[in-house]
C-alpha cells in the first residue's frame, strides 16, 4: 500500500515536470515576464528531484521503480483558444494541483517521525509552494490580457482530474489506517477532508480575487461533501 502510493507519486512528479516545462515554452511564447517562465522551467526541475526522492523511497523498500511518464498530458479543450488553453493548464497544475498537494505534504509533515522522511517532505512542500504560487501570479498577469471568466465552468472538471481516480470513492478498510501518516501517506478519509477544506480555504478564495465565478466549483464541493458524507456514514 505504502510503496503503490511512492511508486504512484514517482509518476506524478515525472509528468508534473513535463508539464511544467512545456508551461514555460508557452508562457515564453505567450510574452509572459521572465519571471514567470523561469519559475515554471524551475518547476519543472524540482519536480525530477521529486521523482528522485520517490524513486530512493521505494528503493529504501526494495521496490522497483516505474518507469517515468513519458507522455506530456494535457487536459484542456481543443476548441480553446491557445492563450486559453495556456491559462487553463497553468490553472489546473498551479492553483488547483500544486495548492492541494501542498496542503497533503502539511498534514504530512505534521506526521512525520522518520529523519530521512522528514527531510523530504519538507523540500517537497516548499517546492509545491512555489508551484502554487506560480499560478496565482500568471493570473494576476493573465487578468488584464485575457478575460478570465471562461475558467468558471472548467474548475469543476480540473478539481476532479487533482484527486486522481478513487478518492471520492470505496476503498478498502486499511486506506484509512492512521498508521499509514508516519510513512508519507495521508489516510483517504483524511485526504477527502483535507482535499475539501484547501479548496474552500485556499483555492475558491484565489479565484473570486480575480471576480472569476466559483459558483460551479462551490456546487461540485457540495456533491463531494455529501459523498463523502455517505461514504463515511
Ligand atoms: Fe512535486
Ligand atoms: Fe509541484
Amino acid at each position: 500500500m505504502i510503496a503503490q502510493v511512492w511508486a504512484v507519486r514517482h509518476g506524478v512528479e515525472t509528468g508534473a515536470s513535463l508539464r511544467f516545462a512545456a508551461l514555460s515554452q508557452g508562457m515564453r511564447a505567450a510574452g509572459a515576464p521572465a519571471t514567470l517562465v523561469e519559475l515554471a522551467t524551475r518547476a519543472s526541475a524540482d519536480e525530477i528531484r521529486h521523482a528522485a526522492h520517490c524513486a530512493d523511497i521505494l528503493r529504501s523498500r526494495r521496490r522497483d521503480v516505474p518507469p517515468p511518464e513519458t507522455r506530456l498530458l494535457f487536459f484542456g479543450p481543443r476548441d480553446l483558444s491557445a492563450e486559453q488553453r495556456l491559462t487553463y493548464e497553468v490553472v489546473a497544475q498551479s492553483c488547483i494541483s500544486e495548492t492541494e498537494s501542498m496542503a497533503t505534504l502539511v498534514t504530512l509533515l505534521d506526521a512525520a517521525s522518520d529523519a530521512h522522511l522528514k527531510i523530504v517532505l519538507q523540500e517537497l512542500a516548499r517546492d509545491e509552494v512555489q508551484h502554487a504560487r506560480l499560478g496565482w501570479a500568471y493570473l494576476a498577469w493573465a487578468k488584464d490580457r485575457l478575460d478570465l471568466s471562461f475558467l468558471s465552468g472548467f474548475l469543476p472538471a480540473m478539481a476532479a482530474a487533482a484527486t486522481g481516480d478513487d478518492l471520492f470513492q470505496h476503498g478498502p478498510p486499511e486506506a484509512d489506517d492512521p498508521a499509514l501518516l508516519s510513512a508519507g501517506v495521508v489516510p483517504k478519509r483524511d485526504r477527502r477532508r483535507i482535499y475539501l477544506e484547501t479548496l474552500h480555504s485556499v483555492v475558491i478564495p484565489g479565484f473570486e480575487e480575480f471576480r472569476i465565478d466559483t459558483g460551479p466549483l462551490r456546487r461540485w464541493a457540495e456533491d463531494r461533501r455529501r459523498v463523502v458524507d455517505a461514504l463515511e456514514s
